[in-house]
């Protein structure tokens, strides 16, 4: 069953839909009213208009549009790198702005991964990955216990001690998710994190990420130019339409977890797919 929410429905709490997955847990990031003027040189950019989400805690919403409709400029505003011109974003019921200041506290919970992996290349792999911990001053035998810890998680094993340039595209990108998990951060934020990756190694990167997901219980926001890929991770599909950038439709994705290659054959899979595919189409 794929439910669909107008902007005013996805505002509401109540109205977003049951949750495809009753282990989900309550509100984790409210946007409210969320807009986004930028001041460009050429003038002003209507960015995002009046943006209403509600996402749960250990949700998985993948975050598809036209290129130029507002998808990074949402995930800045979430990861509190940007403030919106108006509207409210709150993680676990804290504001995360107050006016144009963030709160860092609030913050603290939310990691980040762009699409390039954006590693330190003088730093090993386990230094690049348990960077944000020696930067909240823990101690380096829990910092270095931690990084592999997460070698493993994200299949990086035996190359600890190895450099950035001594790792593969996809190897750097599981690098940057260690990271950005390394302080246990509540919610992951992802901007097209596989964008650069050749189509068979992304696959396995959906696979591993939908394992890493499952094993931190961590809340994501996932970009993606990828309909097929949003689908097979997401729990909800959002699609923005552009100028300005609006919540065109919210698609419940209730196929079974794990999901496996054999899903995307799945005839469920395919008309999530087409149906959204129609939607983008729409917008052109
Ligand atoms: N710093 C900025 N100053 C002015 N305008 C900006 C700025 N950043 C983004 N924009 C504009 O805001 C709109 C949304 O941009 P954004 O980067 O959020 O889109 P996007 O959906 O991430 O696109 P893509 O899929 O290509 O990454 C675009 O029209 C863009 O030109
Ligand atoms: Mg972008």
């Amino acid at each position: 069953m794929t439910q669909k929410a107008t902007v005013q429905d996805a505002a509401s709490e109540n109205n977003t839909g049951s949750p495809p997955r009753p282990e989900l847990g309550p509100v984790e990031l409210e946007l409210a009213g969320v807009s986004k003027v930028y001041q460009a040189r050429l003038g002003l950019v209507e960015a995002l208009s009046d943006v209403n989400l509600s996402i749960r805690r250990g949700e998985f919403i993948s975050l598809v549009g036209r290129s130029g409709c507002g998808k990074t400029t949402l995930l800045r505003i979430l990861s509190g790198l940007l403030p919106p011109s108006a509207g409210s974003v709150r993680a676990n019921g804290q504001s995360i702005w107050k006016g144009a200041s963030r709160d860092d506290e609030a913050l603290k919970q939310v990691g980040l991964v762009f699409q390039e992996a954006n590693l330190f290349p003088w730093f090993t792999i386990v230094e690049n990955i348990s960077l944000p911990l020696k930067l909240r001053g823990v101690d380096r035998k829990a910092r270095v216990a931690r990084a592999e810890e997460l070698c493993e998680l994200v299949g990086l094993r035996g190359f600890e001690g190895a450099y950035p340039r001594e790792l593969s595209g996809g190897m750097r990108q599981r690098a940057a998710i260690a990271r950005a998990l390394s302080a246990r951060p509540s919610i992951l934020l992802m901007d097209e994190p596989f964008g650069a990756l050749d189509a068979l190694t992304r696959d396995k990167m959906n696979l591993e990420l939908q394992s890493i997901h499952a094993a931190t219980g961590a809340t994501v926001v996932f970009v993606t130019h990828s309909i097929s890929e949003a689908v097979f991770l997401a729990d909800r599909v959002v699609l923005l339409t552009p100028r300005p950038g609006r919540i065109r439709s919210v698609t419940s994705v209730p196929l079974v977890r794990p999901r496996s290659v054999e899903t995307e054959t799945g005839v469920e899979f395919g008309r999530i797919v087409r149906g959204l595919r129609v939607e983008l189409d729409e917008e052109s």
